[in-house]
């Protein structure tokens, strides 16, 4: 990207989208199906320069599919999915693996390697993608674990760390390349309350250095609070816009209701209990 739109970024786009602005994502009649199991239909989605979206959404319910639809990792069937207005299924290897590096991706249960280290997990995408010294590469990495707290774990393999760890060195990895976008797949998940806090905290102070547009996953209502520009609700096949967090505690729609106060009844599970 240019200088101007990372200057752009630094005088801090307002949260709430203007027509002004494109959309630096845009999903447009997207439907997903897996062998013939539809999970996302007809979804349209616009997500603007420095937004924080949060999708929520029951287990199952195809938050991680939409991510990863996004991301450019899943081709949709139908629809289109068009990355700084670019649809990434016209665009070739080449230049998909270009726009990929914009782009950081922090996994589900964080997917590390396992028999690397925490410096070596963050460096190497840098190694993957470009051409930097031993000083420089040292630098970066040691930036990335020092922006997640574990510049003090740089030698400890994902075994020996706790799971809130491990999500952290997720981030660290997805963040190395410097991406402009970054989606990260439940990052409180399996984190005690205090610790979840802590995670959201850390997320929303690394949205403030590095100034990316963020799209985060969360099961946990409390999390997408805290975290939330605009809040999207993953479910019965569809993407609800349900806007901020006070106007998703708000929102008039029942599966919403349900979801945001857990219960067990509802529009939501109605399939369930009927059988
Ligand atoms: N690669 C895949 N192949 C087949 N089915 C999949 C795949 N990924 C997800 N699914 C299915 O899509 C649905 C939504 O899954 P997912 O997006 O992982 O839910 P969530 O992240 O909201 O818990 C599930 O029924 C799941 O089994
Ligand atoms: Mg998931």
């Amino acid at each position: 990207m240019t200088s101007s739109y990372k200057n752009k970024i630094k005088n801090s786009i307002p949260e709430t989208p203007t027509q002004k602005t494109s959309p630096i994502l845009e999903m447009a009649n997207v439907t997903v199906a897996f062998n013939n199991e539809v999970v996302l239909k007809d979804v349209d989605m616009k997500i603007f320069p420095n937004e924080t979206i949060v999708l929520i959404g029951l287990s199952g319910g195809g938050k991680t599919v939409l991510l990863k639809t996004l991301a450019g990792l899943y081709d949709p069937q139908q629809g289109y999915v068009k990355c700084y207005g670019y649809k990434w299924s016209e665009l070739s290897v080449i230049d998909r693996h270009d726009l990929a590096r914009k782009v950081g991706m922090q996994f589900q249960k964080s997917a590390l390697f396992d028999e690397l280290n925490a410096f070596e997990n963050v460096a190497y995408p840098l190694k993957e993608h470009i051409q930097l010294s031993d000083e420089q590469l040292k630098v970066r990495v040691m930036e990335c674990l020092k922006a997640v707290d574990l510049e003090k774990a740089q030698d400890l393999e994902p075994h020996e760390m706790s799971g809130g760890m491990r999500q952290r060195l997720g981030i660290a990895r997805a963040i190395a390349l410097k991406p402009e976008i970054l989606f990260m797949d439940d990052p409180t998940a399996g984190l005690d309350p205090i610790n979840g806090d802590k995670m959201a905290d850390l997320i929303l102070n690394l949205k403030k250095e590095i100034g990316a547009t963020l799209i985060i996953v969360t099961h946990d209502i409390a999390r997408a609070y805290q975290m939330a520009g605009r809040i999207f609700f993953v479910g019965d096949k569809t993407v609800i816009e349900t806007g901020s967090a006070e106007a998703t505690q708000s929102s008039l729609d029942p599966r919403i209701q349900q979801f945001i106060q857990g219960r067990v009844q509802g529009p939501l599970t109605s399939a369930v209990i009927a059988t």
